[in-house]
């Protein structure tokens, strides 16, 4: 990447098309090299010159791309040279398109040619916003690791109150920052890293079990990052709804047990444990009852036992891995009983998150964390899961670094 990243920047066909003339200025102001691409709904709110004058770089435009076959593969060839494509506004229609690959005029093209790093900033009217089709459309790109910078409620032009506003400029740049900073980041390069995710299910017969709501979205989007920043990652998955993530190796655990040995089996190979996962403190007593239980009773005890605390069991006999817990509380005063998780289970660092908030946390895409260390405290602010996981290892890496000294790093 160039000492002054390029950023491709698609504006579509919204009201909010004005605002991205701010976010080419914030971008710029951010030591960015701006090129822009429109739609031809686009070029109604807005006149191309705007931003031809604002980037100083002719803008690319369907027009000139139905000249000639050849003119539209050139312009898809010159997207080649950004370091990341951000769309905003993004429509439901622009949207719709990228999460089906349709490639009808030369944003849309772009895009599916595009294989770096592309933010979405969308921008509509509240209900189509909320449409399960473009809910559905958003939750595509996501799992196909499209940055969303989700909208804000407002007042929208359309006279209605309700979220679809486009986020503000600023917080669009600041997502595309740390996207570009997250590309030259290879802190993690050579470390073995073991990140699990989810929750164990128990069975109690056939057909049932006792569970927990962690989605595994959490620990995805570490193993992720991680892999991103050069690591060798293994994720030990419990029930997770999810695509796999490229060049990680994932297997399943479904249950606490077989999650316990799945990290004791890999413990010796690793420099560093994330324990993502919601484990279960507790299984059925005598085992599952064989095929499914009928309901010929008032009344159904089961006795539980505990299972075995894997991070107990790990600080027993780990070699000096560094090991990250987290630690699910319900209120603020949750974070002195995070504290103390971080003593009894003689953690490295743990990632408190509130599970009385529910705008955050469990099945949620965003996440508010605060990451405690023997002798520190840090605040993430609510943001977006990958966003949260990258901060998270940002800390990690550091304090991995700072512990075994840049000399001795793997090469
Ligand atoms: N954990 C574990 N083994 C278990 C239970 C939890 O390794 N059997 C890990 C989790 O993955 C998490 C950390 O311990 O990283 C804290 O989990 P949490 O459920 O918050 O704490 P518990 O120790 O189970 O304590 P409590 O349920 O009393 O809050």
């Amino acid at each position: 990447m160039a000492d002054q990243p390029v950023v491709l920047l698609g504006v579509t066909g919204g009201i909010a098309a004005y605002k991205a003339a701010e976010l080419l200025r914030g971008l710029q102001k951010a030591n960015m090299d701006v090129r822009v691409v429109m739609t031809k709904a686009a070029t109604r709110f807005v006149g191309p010159m705007t931003f031809e004058t604002l980037s100083t770089h002719a803008v690319r435009l369907d027009e000139i791309s139905e000249l000639t076959a050849d003119s539209r593969i050139t312009h898809i060839d010159d997207s080649q040279e950004a370091d990341i494509m951000v769309i905003a506004p993004a429509t439901a229609n622009t949207i719709a398109k990228m999460a089906n690959g349709i490639a009808d005029n030369l944003l849309s093209s772009m895009y599916l040619a595009f294989a770096k790093t592309v933010v979405v900033a969308p921008a509509m009217n509240t209900n189509m916003w909320e449409h399960p089709a473009t809910q559905r459309n958003v939750l595509l790109l996501r799992e196909r690791g499209v940055f969303v910078v989700e909208p804000g409620a407002g007042e929208l032009a359309c006279g209605d109150y309700g979220s679809g506003r486009m986020a503000n400029p600023d917080s669009i740049v600041a997502e595309v920052k740390l996207r570009l900073q997250v590309q030259r980041k290879r802190d993690l390069r050579g470390m073995r890293v073991l990140i699990t995710a989810g929750g164990t299910r128990e069975p109690i017969d056939a057909v049932r079990f006792i569970g927990n709501r962690s989605s595994g979205k959490m620990g995805f989007a570490l193993a992720r990052a991680a892999f991103d920043r050069g690591a060798h990652v293994d994720l030990i998955q419990a029930n997770v709804d999810m695509p796999d993530v490229p060049g990680v190796r994932q297997v399943e655990a479904s249950t606490a047990a077989k999650m316990h040995a799945q990290v004791m089996k890999r413990l010796p190979d690793i420099d560093i444990l994330i324990m993502a996962a919601a484990v279960a403190d507790y299984r059925v007593a005598d085992g599952p009852a064989g095929g499914k239980v009928g309901k010929g009773k008032d009344e159904w005890c089961i006795d539980l036992a505990a299972t075995t605390d894997i991070l107990c069991d790990v600080a027993e006999h780990h070699k000096g891995q560094y090991l990250v817990g987290f630690a699910a509380e319900y209120g603020l005063e949750g974070v002195a009983r995070a504290r103390g998780k971080l003593e009894r289970k003689k953690l490295d660092m743990i990632v408190f998150n509130d599970i009385s908030r529910t705008d955050i946390g469990f099945d949620s895409d965003y996440n508010e964390v605060r990451i405690l260390t023997k002798d520190s405290e840090v605040l993430l602010g609510r943001a977006q899961k990958e966003t949260i996981a990258e901060l998270i290892l940002d800390n990690v890496a550091q304090a991995v670094r700072s512990r075994i000294g840049e000399g001795s790093l793997p090469a």
